[in-house]
């Protein structure tokens, strides 16, 4: 289902009335430099919108006038990686005082999501800064359109914002309020191609240098630094060499070459993404080398110029035989990565996706995360919604990467919040995740989902914070002049909204059950005899995967104490999880007290009358909003309605058929 796409700009979460406030006041803006250029023109524009005055001084300039000042530290220690803000409050007037300029740009828009409250309240001096350095958005953005995953791999807002007619862009100028936009949530970093890297985007690291230099220029005025996703079969693909062997200087000498040239058209450029020995694409293993041995090779290429190397995890066999119970997806990541631990370069950042398996409603935390601690790991989200929905479904996914980041993975209760996923990554590699933006005249599919992208880079820049109070700041922001009624009902769609959609979807952690390929919708069996190793293992009597070292693939074994033991044993393995990892009969009872089968029939209708409570709180503010983002909600939410119930029916029957156990509650079954 392909989004209207046009070039016309939403303003998201950045409408000229989210700047009225200090629009309106009298603000100063002291410091020189290229980000403090950006703040001066959002100053300069917010105050000709609202009316109030502006000015730009010198640091240390006399201020006394002003309602806010907007200044660089006089002490200024010029650390580039220092990106917090001082926030005083003193009176009605409030001063943002940063050491460098990007702190200066985060603490600009901590004043323009504070609102009249940046100025209103209890005098105040705080000190802000972001849990990680490392706050990146990854696009799957191909510059040709690919012949079945179109221009956007899982890409559901239209087309690239980076490439058209099989090149890059030449007008890029939408590129600035993306940029704005990503910014103001906090994302520093962005990669600006797929992952599955084709023949055609392995040479935007060559001779499309000139055009990856132009999209580096968009994103710096906005502290963004732009990384390319590469093949790791450059060195043949592009450079005519026999083999791409990481221990092969001329393949390393190569590389240095490649990176000699990149730096020099962009100085900030950030570095390189690789997916290896993953679903084909190429790697170290076709040379009897380790993923260590690849990382390192790259990572030493680019390590002059300080630029990392993220390295993915996401490794698996994806040509398994159905048949082989024993092969089990979920341990390749642990299997292949925690044995190198300590052995990859300092500028290396293994990205691990939350998950074992790949971005599902529920999965458990991936145990990679925990099994390497002299490595830089990095949290890999997804945004996009692949399988959560595809920015059709209104899935807000705050709370479900809030309950990851404060997931307690390592060390036991005394570890504290050391031991949480955020813990554990926000002092190392920090997060990524994969982007929902296009060029959808509402940059994202679904209106609400736009909501998805703020939290990402807000939760990257405190994984502490209340979902549900992200979604008020997006709202405040969003919708600056509605009503509180709007708010109360977009709570009532979205707070929950994940949960509904699990309700519906694949019960109890037992995951996929969509389409092949494209991977909307449901197909209960769709991946069950594939290669691909995401089964259900459903027959007559049960349903699940026997993941425990007792009498299944081992899996539990992976992750530390208590978790090996709490998933182990079906007596405290959590509901949510239970078919993850075990199976069970369908008439194994669950902490509710309902068994499997009927929790499949109540859920799958619990989450239909979900959906239809969410139409039923929407409605009445519709008239309240854009009418463009009504029109297009409102189609949204009839398809989700749909495609919910085609899930309950699907689901249900499927079970039921399967089973002969009938619904207690007597509902029809087709
Ligand atoms: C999923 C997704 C692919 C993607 C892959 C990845 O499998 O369906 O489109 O390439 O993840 O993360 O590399």
């Amino acid at each position: 289902m392909p989004s209207p796409r046009t070039t016309a700009v939403h303003p998201a979460w950045l409408p000229p009335g989210a700047f009225a406030a200090l629009g309106g006041r009298r603000v100063v803006v002291a410091g020189d430099g290229a980000l403090t250029s950006t703040v001066a023109a959002e100053v300069a524009a917010a105050t000709a919108a609202h009316g109030g005055s502006w000015a730009r001084l010198e640091v240390g300039a006399g201020t006394a006038d002003a309602d806010l000042v907007l200044t660089l530290a006089e002490d200024d220690p010029s650390n580039d990686a220092d990106e917090g803000f001082r926030f005083m409050r003193d009176g009605g007037s409030a001063v943002v005082q940063a050491p460098t300029e990007r702190g200066l740009l985060y603490g600009f828009f901590h004043v323009v999501r504070l609102g009249e409250d940046a100025f209103a309240g209890p005098d105040t001096d705080e000190t802000h800064a972001p849990a990680a350095e490392l706050r990146m958005i990854d696009h799957w953005d191909n510059v040709d359109v690919h012949p079945t995953m179109g221009q956007v791999e899982r890409g559901y807002s239209g087309g690239s914002l980076f490439y058209a007619s099989g090149r890059v862009r030449d007008d890029l100028s939408r590129l600035d309020a993306y940029a704005r936009l990503l910014a103001a949530a906090g994302i520093n970093r962005i990669a600006i191609n797929n992952v599955n890297v084709h023949a055609r985007e392995a040479r935007l690291l060559t001779e499309d240098l000139a055009g990856v230099a132009r999209i580096a220029a968009a994103f710096r005025p906005w502290g963004i630094r732009v990384h390319l996703s590469v093949s790791f079969a450059s060195p043949t693909l592009l450079g005519g060499l026999s083999s791409n062997d990481p221990l092969d200087p001329e393949v390393a000498h190569w590389w240095v070459r490649a990176a000699a040239r990149v730096w020099d058209l962009v100085p900030d450029f950030g570095g390189l993404v690789v997916k290896a020995d993953s679903e084909g694409q190429p790697g170290p293993f076709a040379y009897g080398r380790t993923h260590a041995d690849g990382a390192n090779m790259l990572a030493r290429a680019v390590a002059p110029y300080g630029g990392l190397v993220h390295w993915r995890a996401f490794v698996y066999d994806h040509r398994q035989d159905w048949r082989d119970r024993s092969t089990d997806r979920a341990r390749a990541a642990y299997d292949h990565f925690a044995p190198l631990d300590g052995t990859f370069d300092e500028n290396v950042v293994l990205q691990v996706k939350y998950g074992p398996l790949d971005f599902q409603a529920r999965e458990p935390v991936s145990p990679v995360l925990a099994a390497m601690p002299a490595t830089r790991l990095a949290l890999e989200l997804q945004v996009t919604q692949e399988y959560t929905g595809q920015q059709q479904h209104a899935v807000y996914l705050g709370p479900q990467w809030s309950a990851i980041l404060r997931f307690r993975l390592a060390g036991g209760p005394e570890a504290g919040d050391d031991g949480t996923v955020a813990g554990l990554v926000a002092g190392s590699g920090g997060f990524a995740a994969v982007s929902n933006a296009g060029t959808d005249e509402l940059w994202t599919g679904h209106p609400f989902a736009q909501a998805n992208l703020y939290a990402y880079g807000r939760l990257a820049w405190d994984p502490l914070l209340d979902p549900s109070a992200i979604l008020d700041e997006w709202v405040a922001l969003t919708f600056p002049d509605a009503p509180v009624e709007l708010g109360e009902a977009l709570h009532a769609v979205l707070d929950t909204s994940w949960e509904t959609y699990e309700m519906y979807t694949a019960p109890l952690g037992v995951g996929f059950m969509v389409r092949p390929g494209h991977h909307y919708g449901p197909d209960v069996d769709g991946y069950e005899y594939t290669p691909w190793g995401t089964y259900h293992f459903a027959d007559r009597d049960g349903i699940g995967v026997d993941r425990t070292q007792a009498t299944g693939t081992g899996y539990t074994g992976q992750y530390p104490a208590p978790w090996s033991d709490v998933y182990e044993s079906l007596g405290t393995c959590p509901d949510e999880l239970l078919l993850f990892f075990h199976h069970v009969p369908y008439s194994h009872v669950l902490r509710s007290g309902k068994t499997v089968i009927q929790h499949v029939y109540d859920t799958h209708s619990e989450g239909v009358e979900r959906v239809e409570a969410m139409i039923a709180a929407w409605e009445p503010v519709a008239g309240l909003v854009d009418p463009a983002v009504a029109e297009r909600v409102a189609e949204r939410l009839a398809e989700q309605l749909r495609s919910a119930i085609e899930w309950r029916d699907q689901v249900r029957t499927y079970f039921f058929r399967k089973s002969g156990v009938p619904d207690e509650k007597g509902r029809r079954i087709f």
